[in-house]
C-alpha cells in the first residue's frame, strides 16, 4: 500500500473525522455468493428465461409473484449457506475501532455484514435485505423475517398453497413482499436509508468503496458528496478500475487494486497500529 495513503489512514485515527464505508457484491464474492448477473442470476418461468434486471421488479411481482418469491428464496438459501469473510470483519472491526465516527453503507442485501458483527444502528441497508419481509400492499412499514420454513429452498422447487399462506399480510391478508428494492423502484427514507445516508455522506472525511462497480445512483450520489466536502479522501478498493477509482484518484485520494479479503483486513491493521 503507498505510504502515503498509509500516513493519512494513521493520522485519521487520531483524529475526530468521520469515516463511511460504502460496499458492493465484490466483498461478498469471496463469500461465494455470485451477482446473479451471469448465466446463474436466469430464472425459467413456464418456457421464458428471465434476467436479475426483469425478477427484480414490481411489475414481475404483480405478474408471477409466487415465481418471484420462488427465485428470492432460492437466493436467500445461498445467502444463508454463505459465510462472512475477513472483509466483512475488517468493516465490522473498523466499526468497533471508530464507534460513532463510522457508518457503513452497503448495497449488498446478503445479511454477511450483520453476520460479521456490524450493527443495525450504523448500518444502512440501501437496497433492503434478502432474510426480511414486508406487506406489498404497504398496510404497514412493519419487517418480519422469512418464515424458517423457506431455509433450504432448492432452485426447482415450487411454492405450496399451505406455504403461500405463510407470505399473506397478517394485518390486511394481502400478499408479503421480499423486503429488497427493485429495479423500477426507487429510493426512500423509511425502506432505504435515502435521507439518513446521503445525511451521513455530507458528514464523511475518510470514503472507502469497496466492490462496487458503481451502476446505482445512491452509491454515486454519495461518493459526489463526499468529494465535495472540503480536504475528504474516498479511498476505492476493487480488482478492476471502475468510476469511484478515478474520481477518488481525481480528488487527491486513492485506487487501490485489490480483494476486499486482502485490502480491508490491512486497512484495519494501519488503524489499529496507528
Ligand atoms: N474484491 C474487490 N472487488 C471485487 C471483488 C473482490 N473480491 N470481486 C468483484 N469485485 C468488484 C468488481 O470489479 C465490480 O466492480 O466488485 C464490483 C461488483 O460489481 P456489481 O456486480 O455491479 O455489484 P454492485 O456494484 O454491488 O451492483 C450494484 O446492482 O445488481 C444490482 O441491486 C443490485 O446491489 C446491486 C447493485
Amino acid at each position: 500500500m503507498e505510504t502515503s495513503l498509509e500516513n493519512l489512514l494513521k493520522a485519521f485515527v487520531t483524529s475526530q473525522q468521520r469515516i463511511t464505508v460504502l460496499t458492493g457484491a465484490g466483498i461478498s464474492a469471496e463469500s461465494g455468493i455470485p451477482t446473479f448477473r451471469g448465466p446463474e442470476g436466469y430464472w425459467t418461468i413456464g418456457s421464458e428465461a428471465y434476467r436479475p434486471q426483469e425478477m427484480a421488479t414490481q411489475r414481475m411481482f404483480l405478474k408471477a409473484p409466487l415465481a418471484v418469491w420462488n427465485w428470492y428464496l432460492y437466493r436467500r438459501s445461498v445467502c444463508a449457506r454463505a459465510e462472512p469473510n475477513p472483509g466483512h470483519r475488517a468493516v465490522a472491526g473498523m466499526e468497533r475501532l471508530f464507534g460513532d465516527r463510522f457508518r457503513l453503507v452497503t448495497q449488498n442485501v446478503d445479511n454477511l455484514h450483520l453476520r460479521a458483527g456490524s450493527t443495525p444502528e450504523r448500518t444502512f441497508e440501501i437496497h433492503g435485505n434478502i432474510f426480511l419481509m414486508r406487506c406489498a400492499e404497504a398496510c404497514s412499514a412493519a419487517l418480519t423475517p422469512v418464515p424458517a420454513a423457506f431455509d433450504d429452498w432448492p432452485r426447482d422447487r415450487e411454492i405450496s398453497s399451505g406455504e403461500a399462506e405463510l407470505l399473506r399480510c397478517p394485518r390486511c391478508g394481502g400478499l408479503l413482499r421480499p423486503h429488497v428494492l427493485w429495479f423500477d423502484e426507487v429510493y426512500d427514507e423509511p425502506f432505504y436509508r435515502l435521507t439518513t445516508t446521503l445525511a451521513a455522506a455530507r458528514e464523511t472525511d475518510l470514503l472507502i468503496v469497496a466492490g462496487t462497480s458503481g451502476t446505482t445512483n445512491l452509491p454515486n450520489k454519495v461518493a459526489w458528496e463526499v468529494s465535495r466536502r472540503y480536504k475528504a479522501v474516498i479511498v476505492d478498493v476493487n480488482t478492476d478500475r471502475n468510476p469511484f477509482a478515478a474520481l477518488a484518484v481525481r480528488q487527491g485520494g486513492f485506487a487501490v487494486t485489490g480483494t476486499c479479503g486482502q485490502i480491508l483486513p490491512e486497512i484495519l491493521a494501519l488503524f489499529q497500529a496507528a
